[in-house]
């Protein structure tokens, strides 16, 4: 061996030792998970959830942070590019998958620029309208937005974000085209629909729950192929006439690319713990959210996922032209 790579060797046992010792005694401080839209919105609602429930595991903080903007890419790109040193964690959902094809020139390439901890839960998503929208049942509903099309404001939480791929898929079975009201999270999108400044919105069950339960907003179906059990009479869109129409939202929890390994498999067990957790599984059932079983909570399991994902969204939205550049 020549001494540049004894060298080498030398550096990387230092490196891997340095991991390891980083890794024995983490977490040592709070630790960041970034939310990638506004507070107090359906993804938000799921990372304050877990986040009480991982600091019981992990004896720090989780400190949430709301990055919000371009439906989701600013908060991924900016942890693509975060310190890997297992204080910064990323939620998202189907934006990871969707935005390759949404954005024709994205700063950060979903499947290897992170570090991949754990899928959480799937959500549901429901379709409303404001309260004095002039409509009583589903086939009322899609009358007047097809007679309608062009005074329709649909309400999203930009491109990237669920709310706009429910939307782009309804538009689509309906063959009609809204005008798009983005927002940087359907927490302020929903607050327009409860102040009735945009017509409908497509939203997760997570945060559309206690607003349709309260009456504060119409609602028109879930976009589940099967009913809730959090809404058990309530029918699908699917059973209502829009055969094949479903959306189902995931998220998974992803670190910096470089995080080590021992940092990743344990901020796993603390996400799985959290997922056994009866407050958490409670409050998810509650807003109609499922768990998702332990075989989808590997990491590798995540990568898989999201490839199948990406492959999956990626015709369709090419097919539907929606481009954000
Ligand atoms: C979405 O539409 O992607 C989400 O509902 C955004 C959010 O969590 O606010």
């Amino acid at each position: 061996m020549n001494l540049r790579r004894i060298c080498v060797a030398a550096a990387g046992i230092v490196f891997a030792a340095g991991a390891f010792a980083q890794a024995a005694n983490w977490p040592t401080k709070p630790i960041t998970l970034v939310v990638p839209f506004a507070a107090g919105g359906p993804t938000d609602v799921v990372a304050r959830t877990l986040g009480v429930a991982m600091q019981k595991t992990l004896g720090q903080t989780v400190v949430i942070e709301n990055k919000l903007g371009a439906g989701g890419t600013i908060a991924a790109a900016y942890v693509a590019r975060a310190q890997p040193d297992g204080y910064t964690f990323f939620i998202h959902h189907n934006g990871m998958a969707t935005s390759p094809a949404l954005y024709r020139k994205l700063s950060f390439n979903p499947l290897t620029d992170f570090e991949y901890v754990s899928q959480a839960v799937e959500v549901p998503m429901t379709m409303l309208a404001r309260k004095d929208f002039p409509a009583n049942n589903y086939q009322e509903f899609v009358a007047y937005l097809k007679a309608n099309q062009s005074k329709i404001n649909l309400a999203n939480a930009g491109l990237g974000a669920v709310s706009q791929l429910c939307g782009m898929m309804f538009e689509k079975a309906l063959g009609v085209k809204f005008t798009a009201v983005p927002f940087q999270g359907t927490a302020p999108a929903m607050n327009a629909l409860l102040g009735g400044q945009v017509d409908i919105l497509c939203d997760q069950t997570t945060q559309t729950i206690p607003y349709i339960k309260a009456g504060s907003v119409k609602f028109f179906g879930v976009t589940t192929k099967q009913r809730i059990k959090a809404l058990p009479d309530a029918p699908t869109l699917d059973e209502q006439g829009l055969k094949g129409f479903e959306v189902v939202v995931w998220h998974g929890i992803y670190a910096p690319k470089g995080t080590p390994k021992p940092i990743i498999d344990k901020m796993n067990a603390a996400v799985r713990e959290a997922l056994h957790d009866p407050m958490v599984m409670k409050r998810m059932a509650d807003l109609g959210a499922e768990i998702v079983p332990d075989s989808r909570m590997s990491s590798e399991d995540l990568h898989t996922w999201l490839k199948s994902e990406i492959d999956r969204w990626g015709p369709i939205i090419k097919a539907n032209g929606a481009f954000a550049d």
